[in-house]
């Protein structure tokens, strides 16, 4: 097999259904082994063996991003099976929809563990072999709340601006070592996230399919192409990017 990412070891975190089974399908027909990383046991279990079916080298571990065990201990397990990861997807993620005045500490952990805090704990696994071997890509999927959002989503679009401040830090950090961190921003994608989102607001659904320039909401394979891109000696001098895919949502003012 040839392509953008042969040789590289690929993890994918959120791996199981969505952008992130897209991401790895992505990786592993551009040449990659990919490692998968969910906490769907049974979706993650049916996604490895279709990839494994297309002849990807394939492994996945069950593991939660917001756990510094799990993380280590899925890390390690992909790692003996395909080698050392040189392409980290920071894909997991999950929507929130608080009231800032009646939120919990506990629902505010629980948001930032997973769309923050996740991202750090999986790069601060990988980064030491990626540092020692001076190779490697981290590709962290943010959003479009980044930069702007919507109400009744608090607070989603302060963890997701964090984790695009986390990439300009890495990015800096690490580039030193030929390591480069970039994040990618999607808009509406057709995921079963999306279906949650439409479900909690309805009136959105029709509304979201007329605001976008390019007139249509995003599929998972319209990120993954723009992901492995990132991660790939194609982007060798981009690093600290946010890169949109959003269909031209994020430039429209009316
Ligand atoms: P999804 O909900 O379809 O898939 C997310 C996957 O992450 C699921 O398989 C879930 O089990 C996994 N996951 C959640 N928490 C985890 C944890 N603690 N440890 C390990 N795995 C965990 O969502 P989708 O739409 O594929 O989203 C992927 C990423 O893209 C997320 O970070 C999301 O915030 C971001 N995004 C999605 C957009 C959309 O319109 N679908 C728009 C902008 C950003």
């Amino acid at each position: 097999m040839t392509g953008r990412l042969m040789d590289e070891v690929v993890l994918v975190t959120g791996a199981a259904r969505g952008i992130g089974r897209a991401v790895a399908e992505k990786a592993a027909a551009e040449g990659a082994a990919v490692g998968l990383i969910d906490v769907l046991a049974d979706q993650l279990a049916a996604t490895t063996s279709a990839l494994a079916e297309t002849g990807a080298r394939v492994a996945a571990a069950v593991g939660d991003i917001t756990d510094e065990a799990s993380v280590a201990a899925a890390v390690s397990q992909l790692a003996s099976e395909l080698g050392p990861a040189t392409v980290l997807v920071n894909n997991a993620g999950k929507n929130a929809y608080a009231d800032a005045t009646r939120m919990t500490v506990a629902e505010w952990d629980a948001v930032f563990d997973v769309d923050l805090k996740g991202a750090w704990l999986m790069a601060r696994q990988v980064l030491p072999a990626m540092i020692e071997r001076k190779h490697g890509a981290i590709v962290n999927i943010a959003s479009i709340h980044a930069s702007l959002t919507t109400a009744g989503m608090f607070p989603y679009a302060a963890a997701k601006s964090g984790l695009v401040g986390m990439t300009r830090s890495l990015a800096l950090d690490v580039g030193p070592h030929n390591i480069r961190v970039n994040a990618v921003s999607p808009g509406y994608i057709a995921t079963d996230l999306l279906e949650e989102f439409f479900t909690t607001f309805p009136h959105e659904r029709d509304h979201a399919h007329t605001v976008h320039p390019l007139g249509r909401i995003g599929t998972p394979e319209n990120v993954a192409e723009v992901v492995c891109f990132l991660a790939s000696p194609a982007a060798a001098f981009v690093t600290g990017a946010n890169w949109s895919v959003d269909g031209g949502l994020g430039i429209r003012y009316a």
